[in-house]
This record gives C-alpha cells, sequence and structure tokens, in this order.
C-alpha cells in the first residue's frame, strides 16, 4: 500500500516536470507550415464544436431575423471587420490567410452547418487558439444578432448582391475588388436609409451632438462594436472634422415613414406632454426645442427602427453617450413597450 502511494506521488511531481523539459526542449513544433496531425485536427475541432453547441444551449431566445434593417449595418462591418480572413462573394479569401493554422472557413459552405444560437456564440465570444475574434463589446447582443442574420444570407449573395448590401462603392466589376479605405458613407448615406435601418440618420443633428456621439464611440462611453471599429482606427483630429462635415449636409427629402395614424397621435400626445403619474417628461422639453441644448439629439425625421433600439438600450442602461446621457435613462425608464412604439412613430415623421 505504501510502495503505491510513493508511485503516485512521484509521478504527480514528474510528470509536470517532464512536460516542461519538453517544451524546454524545444522538440515541439508550433509551425503552421507543417499543419495539424490529422488527429488534432480532428480533435481540436470536436472540441471546438462541442463547446459551441452546449453553450448555444443556453443563449437566449433567438429575435427575429427577417428584420431587412438588420442587414446593412451588419453587412458593412463584416466588409472592414470580417472578409480580411473569411473573404467574401465579392472577393475571395487572400493567400496569406489561407496560410493560418487553422485557416478562416469560407462561410459560404460553413455557416449552414450552425444554428442560429450556435452563430451568435461564435460571433459574441470568438475562438480560442484560431484568430477567429469575439465582438469587440459583449454588452451589444443586438448588435451580434445583426451579425447572424447577415451570416445566414451569405451563402445565398452574389458578388452584385454583397456589393450593395455592404455599401461597397467605387467597385468596377468581381474579380477585380480591392478592399476599400473604411468609409462612413457605405454606411450612413443618406439614400440607403430609410425609416426602417437600424442605422441613424447624421444630417440635421448639430455639430455639438455629432461630436460628443463620435468621442463617446471612441472612448468606450458609448457601447457599438460597429462604430467602435469605425472610428477605432482614425486620429482624434478626424472627429471635429467628420462632425463639421456631417452637421453641414442636407436633410434629403424621403417618403414619409407610414405609421397607423392613431398610433401616431398617441405618440404626439406623450412627445409634448410625457405622463406625470409615471413620471415620464415630455421629450419636447428637451429635443427639437427652439434655444435647447446643442448637445441634445434631434430626433424629428430619425428612422423609426434606430431610435426604438436606443430606447431600448436606455432601459437596459447600455447606451451611453455624452455626458449628459443620464438625462435621458431616467426620462426612457418608466416607457412601456407601446409607449416607444407610438413615440418613435411620432418622431419619425415629424
Ligand atoms: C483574423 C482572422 C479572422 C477574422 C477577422 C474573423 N474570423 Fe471568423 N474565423 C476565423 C477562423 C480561423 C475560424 C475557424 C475557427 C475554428 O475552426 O475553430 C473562424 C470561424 C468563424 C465562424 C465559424 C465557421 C466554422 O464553421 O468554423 C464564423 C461564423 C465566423 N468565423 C464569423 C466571423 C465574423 C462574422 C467575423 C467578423 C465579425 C469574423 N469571423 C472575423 C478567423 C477570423
Ligand atoms: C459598418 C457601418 C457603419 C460605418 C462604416 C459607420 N457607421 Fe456610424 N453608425 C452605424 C451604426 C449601426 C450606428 C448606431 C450604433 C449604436 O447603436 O450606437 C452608428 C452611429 C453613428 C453616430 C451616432 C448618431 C446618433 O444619432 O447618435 C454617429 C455620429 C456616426 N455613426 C458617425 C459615423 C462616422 C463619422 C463614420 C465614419 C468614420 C461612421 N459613423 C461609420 C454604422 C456605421
Ligand atoms: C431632460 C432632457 C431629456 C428629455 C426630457 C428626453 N430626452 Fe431623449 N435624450 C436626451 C439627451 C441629452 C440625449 C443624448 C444622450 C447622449 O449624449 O448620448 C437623448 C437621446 C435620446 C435618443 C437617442 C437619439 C440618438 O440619435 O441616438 C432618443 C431616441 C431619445 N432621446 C428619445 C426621447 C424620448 C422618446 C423622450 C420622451 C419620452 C425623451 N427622449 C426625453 C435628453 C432628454
Amino acid at each position: 500500500m505504501t510502495i503505491r502511494w510513493k508511485h503516485l506521488i512521484v509521478l504527480v511531481v514528474i510528470a509536470p516536470l517532464l512536460g516542461l523539459a519538453v517544451g524546454w526542449s524545444g522538440l515541439m513544433s508550433v509551425r503552421a507550415s507543417t499543419g495539424h496531425w490529422a488527429v488534432t485536427d480532428w480533435f481540436l475541432h470536436w472540441v471546438m464544436r462541442n463547446s459551441v453547441s452546449v453553450r448555444a444551449v443556453a443563449t437566449a431566445d433567438v429575435p427575429p431575423l427577417e428584420d431587412p434593417g438588420l442587414v446593412p449595418g451588419a453587412a458593412g462591418h463584416f466588409e472592414t471587420g470580417c472578409a480580411i480572413c473569411h473573404g467574401s462573394p465579392a472577393q475571395p479569401r487572400p493567400d496569406s490567410v489561407l496560410a493560418m493554422l487553422p485557416p478562416p472557413p469560407d462561410l459560404k459552405t460553413s455557416v449552414p452547418e450552425w444554428s442560429d444560437a450556435e452563430l451568435f456564440e461564435i460571433v459574441k465570444h470568438g475562438v480560442r487558439f484560431t484568430g477567429m475574434p469575439a465582438w469587440p463589446v459583449q454588452s451589444r447582443d443586438d448588435e451580434v444578432w445583426s451579425m447572424v442574420a447577415f451570416v445566414r444570407k451569405l451563402p445565398d449573395m452574389d458578388a452584385g448582391e454583397y456589393i450593395a448590401a455592404s455599401g461597397l462603392h467605387g467597385i468596377g466589376h468581381a474579380g477585380e475588388v480591392s478592399p476599400l479605405p473604411l468609409t462612413c458613407e457605405s454606411c450612413h448615406a443618406e439614400n440607403r436609409l430609410n425609416d426602417g435601418s437600424h442605422i441613424p440618420r447624421l444630417a440635421g443633428q448639430s455639430e455639438a451632438y455629432l461630436l460628443n456621439a463620435l468621442k463617446a464611440y471612441s472612448d468606450k462611453q458609448r457601447p457599438s462594436g460597429i462604430m467602435q471599429v469605425a472610428v477605432g482606427t482614425l486620429p482624434a483630429e478626424s472627429l471635429p472634422e467628420l462632425a463639421a462635415y456631417y452637421a453641414k449636409q442636407p436633410i434629403a427629402a424621403r417618403p414619409v415613414a407610414q405609421h397607423d395614424p392613431a398610433l401616431v397621435e398617441k405618440g404626439r400626445t406623450l412627445a409634448e406632454q410625457g405622463r406625470l403619474s409615471d413620471k415620464i417628461p415630455a421629450c419636447l422639453s428637451c429635443h427639437d426645442k427652439a434655444g435647447a441644448n446643442l448637445a441634445y439629439p434631434k430626433l424629428s425625421g430619425q428612422n423609426s427602427a434606430y431610435m426604438r433600439q436606443q430606447l431600448k438600450l436606455f432601459q437596459e442602461g447600455t447606451r451611453g453617450g455624452s455626458s449628459y446621457s443620464h438625462l435621458m435613462t431616467g426620462s426612457a425608464k418608466n416607457l412601456t413597450p407601446e409607449d416607444i412604439n407610438e413615440v418613435t412613430a411620432y418622431f419619425s415623421q415629424r
């Protein structure tokens, strides 16, 4: 009996030392060029699949992903943040990334193998030891879902559809594509937006508000993986230039958003009067009021889908924003989902 215990103790001490010795000797190869043994490859994929599937079970309910307003922001982000590794219908994966181990898969063939919840798990958390990054901010599940909605569509897209969805412009034809520098217009161009867009209209906002918003994204005071990546590589001095540029843009005429007139009327009452019993202030006491603080955003003509999402974020406590954003957190707290539908319908038509 005593001998067995000794053996065990010797093993427990020796085994890690042996491991260290093998690591120190340099005998183990970390070369990507030689690839994995087939068995290692199989094992790693098996572990990855199991990890993703088990965690996906706990994922909250899958929201509706058919909303077309979800696609453009995700598609634009895919072009700048994902296509460099995964390629796209407009551009194959470059040879340099095919030499990664493992190589980033062609999503056209691999996406159909995963469920929505599994894709959510992969896109939100990334995959360790593979180069697949996590979503830049962990508090914006709505953005991750929009990316899931987009990658679902990816396998059926041809180059033209992809270019249209991601807002790429200045491209010749498929096959001659060069990666374009990130442009704000690929997402924010007025002619690409409508009332169902989750991307906001910028024209009509004051320079002060736009600059505060851009600073809030770049200082990570307003969490958004999409906008964080868009402003992340810009030098600090270009933020005031961009704010000034967009503040001067004319507001393009477009068809008035279609909403039930009864809904809009209720929204008007709330915007003008608030509701004292629920401590909801009149929105118009701050927004779109002559002489109001220029750091308060304009809501009239803003896309209702974008405003609904922002109000939800204020209610969850994840919107963030400038040093004035606490004013809005209090104002949004007691709005019901019906109030949100009504008041955003009203402002979008105003
Ligand atoms: C630096 C390169 C890189 C970037 C950038 C990248 N990925 Fe990946 N991605 C990978 C690699 C490598 C894998 C394979 C992981 C594995 O096999 O375990 C992967 C796997 C995936 C998968 C699972 C597919 C499968 O069957 O393995 C999805 C979906 C995915 N990526 C989506 C995205 C999205 C969306 C983005 C942008 C937000 C993105 N990736 C950015 C490298 C990258
Ligand atoms: C890939 C698409 C994409 C690109 C590129 C992009 N944006 Fe955005 N932008 C968005 C989305 C989506 C939001 C909403 C983010 C959120 O939920 O906070 C947004 C929000 C904003 C806001 C906040 C507006 C408001 O009403 O609060 C400003 C300002 C802005 N973007 C300016 C820019 C500028 C300037 C650039 C170029 C440097 C740029 N964006 C590039 C998609 C994009
Ligand atoms: C006390 C002043 C105040 C009141 C009252 C107020 N807001 Fe706001 N609201 C703000 C401020 C300030 C911001 C911008 C926060 C920031 O700097 O990011 C904001 C932001 C918003 C946004 C996001 C706009 C964008 O472009 O991202 C929406 C939507 C909004 N408010 C809707 C409402 C509604 C609906 C009401 C009425 C129920 C309301 N607000 C009442 C001050 C107020």
